[in-house]
């Protein structure tokens, strides 16, 4: 037996109003179903730009968001708004960003493969920063134009504690130079160099949903023996702060992090006056967006389980298939309400693997026709929602003292056809 659904999984505006409704940003959520369909992506405006002000606040000029998490221009103006710099790593985000006027010399390139024409796109735009990933990058940059700030991305040599697709800063990694194996000492040799670039710092990212403070720490011990004696001005310490999605998981804060990671760089020797830089996605987004789903059929299987199915899936939250992912659910008309039932939240696609909750709590009196919410999924939901099935990716709309704005229209059927010749 499940209480009801715990605070801190909400976006920070989330009020339970009138007969135990839910409202976010001063909407109630399901008349936002009700008006604008479903599925639906709601984001706490105020939410986004708390983490990002914390973010600020934390660190300083230079912390970025990383874009890969939830990008769309209204969050490129939003994060510009809030004075953090953007990480895109492909041409894409990149266009994504210039479209709704980011300011080029707030933008940092990431990317284990960054194409001529994307790294041209880059230095014609004037972008701030890029991060230097291969030896064949280096070559691409001294047969261009521009003369860019460049920061060196090494591998560390670290396993983070998180799911293993999302770890990067182990030595065997495809992204970086490895600082054991020498590469990266033999990549700063050739960028210091070079007429093409001018280097500014060192990048690591060791990976994304962690929780542990102590694997930031380990990196930043090895990072720093490296970097210290290049006696350079900037250290990015990348992503990969984790954030809760379900009942009795807990994260640090931003706050928190930049704490421990100013105190592990004052540690290993990293100069005062240095910028120390981090760039989170998921901090960010995760707990200020959630989605609505309204729910299609019921399933009860007796003695093996009961299926909901809802009108969305795999093609808005790949999570739960690529990493087993879990999530919580519940009701918006009754946010307060005991979740005494446990079934299971499958979206419409063909595929058995297509879950959104496998054990979800949800009230007993859940019905056909609800709408169903699902907390903490305004990170790598959006920007991984894909067509599947010919699925149309759902609207994302921004709430903020009880307006609601939508930012990103809902696909339709002629959006399917848009690519066919
Ligand atoms: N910086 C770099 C270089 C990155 O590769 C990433 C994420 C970030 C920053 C932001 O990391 P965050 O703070 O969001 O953890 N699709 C996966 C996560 C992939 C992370 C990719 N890189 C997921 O849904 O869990």
């Amino acid at each position: 037996m499940a209480g009801p659904l715990p605070r801190h999984l909400l976006p920070d505006t989330a009020s339970i109003g009138d007969e135990g409704r839910l409202g976010v940003g001063g909407c109630d959520l399901v008349t936002l179903a009700d008006e604008l369909g479903t599925p639906l992506f709601v984001y706490d405006e105020e939410h986004l730009r708390a983490r990002c002000r914390e973010a600020r606040a934390a660190f300083g000029e230079g912390v970025a968001y990383g874009s890969k998490a939830f990008l769309c221009k209204a969050m490129a103006k939003l994060v510009d708004d809030e004075g953090l710099y953007l990480d895109v790593a492909t041409g894409g985000e990149l266009h994504v960003a210039l479209a709704a006027g980011f300011p080029p010399e707030r933008l940092v390139l990431h990317g284990n493969n960054k194409s001529s024409d994307e790294l041209k796109a880059a230095l014609a735009a004037g972008v701030g920063r890029i991060v230097v990933d291969s030896f064949d990058e280096i070559e691409r940059l001294e047969r261009l134009d521009g003369r860019p700030r460049v920061l060196v991305r090494v591998t560390p040599g670290v396993e983070a504690h998180t799911h293993e697709y999302v770890r990067t800063g182990q030595a065997d990694s495809k992204f970086g130079f490895g600082v054991a194996c020498g590469a990266a000492a033999k990549a700063v040799d050739w960028l210091r160099g070079s007429p093409a670039v001018d280097l500014v710092g060192v990048h690591a990212h060791i990976g994304s949903q962690i929780f542990l403070l102590s694997s930031f720490v380990k990196a930043v011990e090895v990072i720093a023996e490296f970097f210290v004696p290049l006696g350079l001005p900037e250290l990015c310490l990348g992503g990969g702060l984790g954030v809760p999605y379900v009942e009795g998981e807990e994260a640090p804060s931003i706050a928190e992090w930049a704490g421990v990671l100013r105190g592990a760089c004052r540690d290993a020797g990293v100069a005062d006056g240095t910028r120390v830089t981090v760039e989170p996605g998921r901090a960010i987004v995760a707990a200020a967006g959630l989605t609505l789903y309204r729910v299609g059929t019921i399933k009860v299987l007796p003695d093996v389980r009961t299926y909901v199915s809802v009108d969305g899936g795999m093609s808005d939250n790949p999570r739960p298939v690529l990493y087993g992912s879990g999530y919580e659910a519940f009701l918006p008309r009754a946010a307060a309400a005991e979740r005494p039932s446990t079934v299971t939240v499958v979206g419409k696609h063909c595929e058995s693997g297509d879950f959104i909750v496998r054990d979800a709590h949800v009230p007993g009196d859940i019905a056909v026709g609800d709408v169903l919410c699902t907390p903490v999924t305004g990170a790598y939901g959006h920007s991984m929602a894909s067509n599947y099935n010919k699925v149309p990716r759902p609207a994302v709309v921004f709430v903020r003292d009880g307006e609601a704005r939508v930012v990103v229209r809902r696909e339709t059927y002629e959006d399917l056809l848009r690519l066919d010749t």
